[in-house]
């Protein structure tokens, strides 16, 4: 569907903007504790259900109170951990789980919950050592956990989804990325005084669309360009967030900086 035909619907107390988009379904909230709220709500909702539902989370400036949430709704007994399994979508290539910058020590510190499933064998980290033999017992025993449910995903400022670069075959599963030099710098931080690495183990976009349900966040500004390429620019590789298209079933939920860009922003701006 045309972004001209995009209907427009309030939300009760938080005031959303619903916009189907081509099998996406956009949100544009008035503030990242908004969006982080209703992203919140698609956890509560995934782990409702019957069964101990595969979360998949991604790291990153994104979903840093997202994660910090979720630990405050299991210390005030509103989540069980038993509710859910946890994986994730990418590790740099090396990182133990808990060196300092890897994504699994970034998710067990940010939400200490997720350390305890890490300890309890329930949550799955990616191998970091992009063996490919261990990349396809990682995919089996997600496929075994009954798939991933829940997918959170980030943006990159470059169209990136996990560490899909510019490029990237729609078709991959888990592999090895190098990564991207707007990546890198946006890692840089991570790691210092040390260099970022150059390559990452991530979930391919194959291994994303597979997933039953996907809930994209983007924030701010500078997300502003790669938003607009993803809901707006051709179904192409040099945009791999655009593969989400394809998919169904996504919820993307962004700020009025991220939705900036959009040619009709401000419509669906509250
Ligand atoms: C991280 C990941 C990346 C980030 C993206 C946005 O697990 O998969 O694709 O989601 O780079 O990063 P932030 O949220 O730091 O802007």
């Amino acid at each position: 569907m045309p972004l001209a035909e995009r209907a427009v619907c309030a939300d009760s107390g938080r005031m959303g903007v619903s916009v189907p988009s081509n099998a996406l379904t956009v949100r544009v909230l008035p503030s990242v504790e908004a969006a982080t709220e209703v992203a919140l709500d698609e956890l509560h909702a995934a782990t409702r259900g019957p069964g101990r539902p595969l979360i998949s989370f991604a790291t990153g400036s994104t979903f840093t109170a997202l994660l910090q949430w979720l630990h405050g709704e299991v210390v005030a007994g509103r989540l069980h951990l038993d509710r859910l399994v946890a994986t994730h979508l990418d590790e740099y290539v090396g990182c133990a789980p808990d060196q300092r910058g890897g994504m699994v020590h970034e998710l067990c510190t940010t939400c200490p919950s997720l350390a305890t499933l890490l300890r309890r064998g329930l949550f799955v980290p990616v191998p970091a050592d992009g063996d490919p033999a261990r990349l396809r017992q990682h995919e089996q025993r997600l496929a075994h956990l009954g798939g991933v449910q829940l997918q959170f995903l980030g943006i990159g400022r470059n169209g990136h989804i996990a560490f899909n670069e510019p490029g990237t075959d729609f078709d991959v599963g888990f592999h090895v990325a190098e990564l991207a030099t707007t990546t890198r710098d946006d890692a840089r931080a991570r790691f210092l005084p040390g260099e970022a690495p150059p390559c990452a183990v991530t979930a391919g976009i194959a291994s994303i669309l597979a997933s039953r349900r996907i809930v994209v966040c983007a924030f701010g500004r500078r997300k502003a360009p790669a938003v607009r390429a993803m809901l707006e620019g051709e179904v192409d590789s040099s945009c791999p967030a655009t593969a989400l298209r394809t998919h169904g079933n996504v919820l993307v939920l962004l700020d009025r900086d991220a939705a900036a860009g959009l040619r009709r922003g401000r419509e669906f701006a509250v």
